[in-house]
């Protein structure tokens, strides 16, 4: 005879088993899923690159084949201070890679945003080329026979299509884009080089990117792909322009890539990802704090299902698709534009659990 108290403990067991099952076997895996298609990634933060929950190394695992560092390779984290490097997390993520079979994409070496301070003070040609060569050649040199790909420059132009004012276009001219990826490529011969932006599907920008990767081809250094960020909207996808891009970019002969997929479904005012834009918080842009109305689920796995259709009737040219961030708790999004958000943008809820995007876009391939 089992005593109640007994049977309680065994149908706990059973319900634990049972819900290990359902995520270790019946919950369908991303990356084999598209596994003859492109690769699967994500952003990784630093307590999954130091595996801290195993249960989240495990879906991590499971789900994806490539990964970006959220933050860790930006400079301001992986160069502090002028003579100062810190590999400590960066090597962690290499090492994660190699283990679980996860080819990572460095994220980045030329940007404008999360520099190193110490950039503000420095007002001479000769010591911003002097950082810009140093920079490149000690991170892209150290991870030169374990990184897959970098984004050598990321978010160069404006919404015009016009070079974006940064420190480096105002001390280098606009030289540096393609000295960027010469001295990548001279310090990691072997490494994929990829420019990477944000509303670079919109015709402007785009027009701007094209002719930016043109000045790169035609300087003589090389570029292997474009990533186009793809941070959307709910019931907004540009799928028109994207699929515009998807050709075009690849009649320049490079591989295209969406790099950092997400989809918002909260209130904003503007477009686009510039990381410096804030909005000041009020309870009306939050307005999904006790749950995602079924109506927006629904709108929000049509568009994930819809861009899947696009990515894969290109896969012939479409290499990646990277979501920025494993599941909606991780999501940037919760803290920008506004702080303190509930946010809803992955395919995965706060418990890593699959929502109705995802069997849409796993249904493509049925
Ligand atoms: C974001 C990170 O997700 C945040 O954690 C950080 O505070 C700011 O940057 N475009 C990019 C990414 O290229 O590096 C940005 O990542 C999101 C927009």
């Amino acid at each position: 005879m089992i005593s109640k108290r007994n049977a309680k403990a065994v149908s706990a067991a059973l319900l634990m088993m049972g819900t290990f099952a359902a995520f270790s076997q019946e919950i369908p895996s991303l990356k084999n899923t598209f596994k003859n298609d492109f690769g699967i990634g994500t952003a990784l933060n630093n307590g999954q690159i130091e595996e801290r929950d195993p249960k989240m190394t495990e879906m991590i695992v499971r789900q994806f084949n490539r990964a970006t560092p959220e933050n860790v390779m930006k400079s301001a984290l992986i160069h502090p201070k002028w003579d100062t490097y810190d590999f400590v997390v960066p090597d962690k993520l290499i090492e994660f890679g190699k283990k679980h079979n996860i080819k990572i994409n460095g994220h980045t070496l030329i940007w404008h945003s999360q520099l190193p301070s110490f950039i503000r003070g420095i007002h001479s040609k000769d010591s911003i080329q002097t950082f810009f060569t140093n920079h490149i050649q000690t991170v892209a040199g150290r991870y030169k026979d374990n990184i897959f790909s970098w984004d050598v420059v990321n978010e160069a132009l404006n919404e015009d299509g016009t070079l974006r004012k940064t420190v480096f276009l105002d001390y280098l001219g606009e030289g540096y884009l393609a000295e960027a990826f010469r001295l990548t490529q001279q310090a990691a011969p072997n490494v994929e080089l990829y420019y990477n932006d944000y509303n670079n599907e919109q015709p402007a920008k785009r027009a701007g990117c094209i002719s930016l990767i043109k000045k790169i081809q035609a300087s003589g250094a090389r570029i292997d792909g474009v990533g186009i960020q793809g941070h959307w909207h709910v019931g907004k996808v540009p799928l028109k322009d994207i699929e515009e891009s998807i050709l075009q970019y690849a009649a320049l002969g490079l591989k295209v890539m969406f790099t950092e997929l997400d989809i918002e479904v909260l209130p904003r005012n503007f477009q686009g990802a510039d990381v410096n834009q804030r909005v000041a918080s009020n309870p009306d842009l939050n307005p999904y704090t006790a749950g995602l109305p079924d109506n927006v689920q629904q709108q929000l796995a049509a568009d994930y299902e819809a861009l899947f259709k696009l990515f894969l009737k290109h896969k012939d040219k479409v290499t990646r698709v990277t979501f920025w961030g494993v599941n909606d708790g991780n999501s940037w999004l919760n803290g920008w534009p506004v702080r303190g958000r509930t946010n809803y943008p992955l395919l995965f809820d706060r418990e890593n659990q699959p929502k109705p995007a995802f069997y849409k876009v796993i249904a493509l391939k049925k």
